[in-house]
C-alpha cells in the first residue's frame, strides 16, 4: 500500500538542511521521534505533512541495492498487514539521491501520538494495564508465529520491542488500556523474512552503520545471531520483557515472566515455545546493554575519524546528540 503521496522536493530540501549532527537544528524545522539503530524517525513541522513520521535511512550504496531494499520493505509489510493480520499505519516512501549522490530512502507512516508508543504509555499507565498491555503484544506476536507455523513458504520476523507498538485511542489524560483498544505495529525498517529458507535482504545492510573497523567483528560475532534472534518467539519475548530493565520498571519483571510462560502454556500451546526465565532476561540485558553502549561509543570514534580527521561526510545520526 503505497498510498501516501509526499512531495519529493520537500524531503530534497529537507535532506539538504539536514546536519546529521544535530537533527533539530536542521534548516526545514523537524522533531526527532526516536532514534533507531539505522533509521532516525522525524516529523517535519511543514503544513501537509505534520500528521507524518519520517524515517530516514542513509545506509545504500547503490540505488539496486536501495531498490531491492524497497521491494523487501514492500513485500514485507503486506506480509505483516494482509497475510498476518497486525495493524499497521498507513505507509509510503521516499526514494532520491541527495546531492553528494547518496542514495536516502524514507519510510513514511502516519504519525501516531507521541505518548502511545508502549515504551512511553508504560510509564502513564498502571500496573495491571502495563500487564495487560504486554499480553496484548504477545497476542500481536502469536499471529506472526502462528502464521510461520502454519505453512513451509515463508518465515517472517519480527521485533516485539515494546517501543514499536502504539496503542489505539490512548488517552494521556485517562491512562487506560481500554477494552478492545487496538496495537498498531510500526518498526518496518528492519523487513526481514525468508522464503524458502533464503533471506530476502542482505543482512550486510545492517552493518553498514557500524564503524568500519567493527563490521568484520560484527559480522563474525554477532550478525547471524542477531538476525536470527527475530524469527524466535521466545527470544523476542526475552527481550521484551528485557525492555522493563531499560524503562527503569526490574519490579515488573517476575510478574511479566509468569505471565509470559502462562500465555506460552495456555494460549499458544500449539507453537512449543520454551518458558523463558528472570535469569535469562537478567543475562540478556546485561549483554545487550554493554553491547549497545560499546556500539555506541565506537560510532562516535567512527564519526570523529570521519568528520574531523578525514573532513568526510558522516551521514548517520547518532542518539545522545545534545541538543542545545
Ligand atoms: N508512525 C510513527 N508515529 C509516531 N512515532 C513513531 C512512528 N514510528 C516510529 N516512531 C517513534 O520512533 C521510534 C523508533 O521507530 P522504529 O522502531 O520504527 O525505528 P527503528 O529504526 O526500527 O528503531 P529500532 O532499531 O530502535 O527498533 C519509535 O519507538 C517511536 O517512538
Ligand atoms: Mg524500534
Amino acid at each position: 500500500m503505497s498510498d501516501m503521496q509526499v512531495d519529493l522536493d520537500l524531503l530534497r530540501e529537507f535532506e539538504q538542511g539536514l546536519d546529521p549532527r544535530y537533527p533539530e537544528r536542521s534548516k526545514v524545522p523537524a522533531r526527532v521521534l526516536g532514534y533507531g539503530e539505522i533509521s532516525t524517525v522525524f516529523a517535519i513541522e511543514v503544513d501537509g505533512v505534520r500528521d507524518l513520521a519520517f524515517k530516514r535511512l542513509p545506509i545504500f550504496h547503490t540505488t539496486g541495492e536501495m531498490e531491492q531494499y524497497q521491494a523487501a520493505h514492500e513485500e514485507y509489510n503486506r506480509l505483516l498487514e494482509e497475510e498476518i493480520g497486525l495493524h499497521m499505519p498507513a505507509h509510503g516512501h521516499v526514494a532520491f539521491l541527495c546531492d553528494t549522490g547518496r542514495p536516502i530512502f524514507y519510510i513514511i507512516q502516519k504519525q501516531l501520538p507521541y505518548s502511545s508508543v508502549g515504551n512511553r504509555a508504560m510509564h502513564l499507565l498502571p500496573r495491571e494495564d502495563t500487564l495487560a498491555l504486554v499480553r496484548q503484544i504477545l497476542l500481536e506476536l502469536s499471529k506472526v508465529w502462528s502464521f510461520n507455523a502454519r505453512q513451509d513458504r515463508l518465515q517472517v520476523a519480527l521485533d516485539g520491542q515494546i517501543s514499536n507498538w502504539c496503542i489505539e485511542g490512548f488517552d494521556p489524560q485517562n491512562p487506560r488500556l481500554k477494552e478492545g483498544a487496538s496495537l498498531w505495529y510500526v518498526d518496518t525498517s528492519t523487513p526481514l523474512f525468508r522464503v524458502q529458507g533464503v533471506e530476502q535482504l542482505d543482512p550486510e545492510l545492517f552493518l553498514r552503520s557500524a564503524p568500519s573497523f567493527l563490521a568484520w567483528v560484527l559480522r563474525l560475532l554477532f550478525l547471524e545471531d542477531v538476525v536470527n534472534r527475530y524469527y524466535d518467539f521466545h527470544r523476542v519475548a526475552v527481550d521484551l520483557v528485557a525492555n522493563f530493565y531499560k524503562e527503569q520498571r526490574p519490579d515488573m519483571i517476575p510478574d511479566l515472566v509468569e505471565r509470559v510462560n502462562d500465555f506460552f502454556a495456555q494460549e499458544v500451546a500449539h507453537l512449543g515455545v520454551q518458558p523463558i526465565t528472570e535469569k535469562e532476561v537478567r543475562s540478556y540485558y546485561r549483554e545487550d546493554a554493554l553491547i549497545w553502549s560499546l556500539y555506541l561509543s565506537m560510532r562516535k570514534v567512527d564519526r570523529f575519524i570521519h568528520t574531523r580527521l578525514l573532513r568526510r561526510e558522516y551521514p548517520y545520526i547518532l542518539p545522545g546528540t545534545i541538543v542545545r
